[in-house]
């Protein structure tokens, strides 16, 4: 049911997003905010690569959706001066396609994979030896005189980005000569981010409302900028168009996000654990159950943050909700939920 909304905090770009991304992403490493120690090991990459005249070798991002994994692989293909084709694991489903897409690179451009962990095995089965040896191997006939015809492919680089490398198999993540773990963002970063958006989209907005904006944004940037819209709007319907700290206040409010960028699901799983289950451990599957949620998109998307916060914990029994929750939702925790932490 709720799963189909749309979510003011959903880190995940809605459908009529694309252009708001597309306008606020930046274009190089020096205006990408934050991540600094992802940014200085990449250049280090893709200077070497450049004065070796070789394609930067594969890179692999992962992190939380909405952290700048996309932006990235547009700004190394910038950087290096190459095409980017993009593609997704889903979307990859017959090794033609994936055959296809190949052979129609030139050397050192970068094939971008989303969601590279959804890739099936036949595919990945012909990733190996592209990503290895550029080298495409194909079988031709069937039964006893099938043989394989290997062709040669253009120099290229894989980038993958994935919510979830645990998923990805070992001799997939083995072949990625680069590894880059994005985090959530400090809210000074987010402040940063939303600043210059604010330039971009020409909002008139006041020092301290940004600050506001950004301690509500879930350290996330694509959270920020759209909060920083819709914030705007409001300023614009209610007020003056100006974006004072007060129109920012009535404009979060009025969208459901708390002081903490909780908004009323993220409330309503820790509120599911600690009314009806006495605070945990609880299965997953139960509080989905209970919230009417679906599992993935609990484990996803709404977890990775509330554990950032310290609101909630995965153990092996299954989720704990944590004295700071109960703070945050202005409920007294019992004596055996101290107890257990
Ligand atoms: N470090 C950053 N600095 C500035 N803006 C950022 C940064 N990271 C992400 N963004 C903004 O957030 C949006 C979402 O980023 P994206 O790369 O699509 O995230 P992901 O692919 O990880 O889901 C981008 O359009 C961009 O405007
Ligand atoms: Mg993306």
């Amino acid at each position: 049911m709720a799963a189909l909304e749309t979510r003011i905090v959903d880190p995940q770009a809605a459908a009529n997003e694309q252009r708001l991304d597309l306008t606020l992403r930046p274009t190089s490493l020096g205006e990408f905010v934050g991540q600094q120690r992802v940014k200085d090991n990449l250049e280090i990459a893709m200077t070497a690569a450049r004065q070796r005249s070789e394609p930067i070798e594969h890179v692999l991002l992962y992190g939380p959706p909405g952290l700048g994994k996309t932006t990235l692989a547009h700004i190394i293909a910038r950087e290096m001066g190459v095409n980017i084709r993009i593609t997704s694991g889903p979307a990859l489903e017959r090794g033609g396609d994936l055959a296809a897409i190949l052979t129609n690179l030139g050397d050192r451009d970068i094939l971008f994979i989303d969601e590279i962990h959804r890739l099936n095995k036949t595919i990945e089965e012909i990733l190996y030896p592209a990503m290895e040896e550029y080298a495409l191997d194909l079988v031709i006939g069937k039964g006893p005189s099938a043989r394989t015809l290997r062709l040669d492919l253009p120099k290229i680089t894989i980038v993958g980005a994935t919510t979830k490398v645990s998923l990805l198999s070992g001799p997939l993540r083995d072949r990625f000569g680069n590894v880059f773990h994005l985090n959530f963002y400090h809210e000074g970063e987010i402040r940063e981010i939303l600043e210059r958006s604010a330039k971009i989209l020409a909002v008139d907005v006041e020092p301290a409302a940004l600050t506001a904006i950004a301690g509500r944004a879930r350290k996330t940037p694509r959270i920020a900028n759209r909060l920083l819209k819709r914030v705007r709007d409001f300023a614009q319907v209610k007020a003056s168009g100006r974006v004072t700290p007060d129109i920012s206040q009535q404009a979060l409010e009025l969208l459901g996000v708390d002081g903490c960028g909780l908004d009323d699901i993220d409330r309503r799983i820790l509120s599911t654990i600690i009314e009806k289950f006495n605070g945990g451990p609880v299965g997953l599957n139960t509080i989905a159950a209970a919230t009417g949620e679906e599992m993935a998109t609990i484990e996803d998307v709404y977890e990775p943050f509330l554990m950032q916060c310290g609101f909630l914990q995965r153990t092996g029994q299954g989720r704990l909700a944590t004295p700071h929750a109960y703070e945050h939702l202005n409920i007294k925790p019992p004596k055996s939920q101290k107890k257990l932490l």
